[in-house]
């Protein structure tokens, strides 16, 4: 089977998306990543990616001012110029219209740094340990038009220790990230995981 052609979108450091670029190294893994694609043109993660000789490029998002149609259209295409299958979110922090979200159905995924459907949005480290939460961890999702709301992929937990802050779960959340999030592509590329009516449903695979 021809590997799938994985963009990944990104804003900041771009750790997930190290973790997916080294894991498409291996000969067989069902997606190679063709982009990497920031809205932010001073992403630390372009300069990693770009050492790794993946392409990358910018589609600032300020420079569409208010009109975040323009911008996914921009994004769309140069998506379709890079004949892109699948689209990876990692650390993207624009909120993405139903227009691109419905284009891109059962092909988009993103991670999100707590168990959901627990702790959507921001600052989930912090607002875990406030509710005094047992159980933290990272969700592997596909995406649909509600924020943080589609069907799980992959999720790994771990316990809160007494001694944790926001910062130590940070970093034990992102040992997680990095090791689900290279496995739900994997599910997701290979087939072996796909949406169909707002559901995961898993196949068996010879
Ligand atoms: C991660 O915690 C991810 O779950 C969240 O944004 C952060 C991105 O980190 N969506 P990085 O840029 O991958 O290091």
């Amino acid at each position: 089977m021809p590997k799938k052609r994985v963009a990944i979108l990104i804003s900041g450091r771009g750790s997930n998306m190290v973790a997916l670029i080294a894991a498409s190294k291996a000969q067989d893994y069902p997606a190679e990543i063709a982009l990497v694609l920031s809205n932010r043109p001073d992403a630390a993660g372009l300069a990693r990616a770009g050492a790794e000789g993946i392409a990358t490029t910018v589609v600032d998002h300020t420079a569409f001012g208010k009109d975040r149609e323009g911008f996914e259209r921009a994004l769309q295409t140069t998506l379709e110029e890079r004949a892109i299958e699948l689209v990876c979110l990692a650390g993207f922090m624009r909120l993405l219209t139903p227009w691109f979200v419905r284009r891109w159905e059962g092909r988009l995924i993103n991670i999100h740094p707590a168990l959901l459907p627990a702790f959507k949005g921001l600052d989930t480290h912090a607002r875990a340990l406030a509710e005094g939460a047992t159980f933290h961890g990272a969700t592997v999702h596909f995406v649909v038009p509600e924020m943080d709301s589609g069907p799980i992929i992959v999720q790994e937990r771990l316990q809160i220790r007494p001694t944790d802050t926001a910062d130590t779960l940070a970093a034990r959340v992102l040992e997680i990230e990095h090791r689900i999030y290279p496995l739900a592509l994997a599910l997701v590329a290979s087939g072996r995981v796909e949406m169909i009516d707002g559901a995961c449903r898993c196949r068996e695979v010879p």
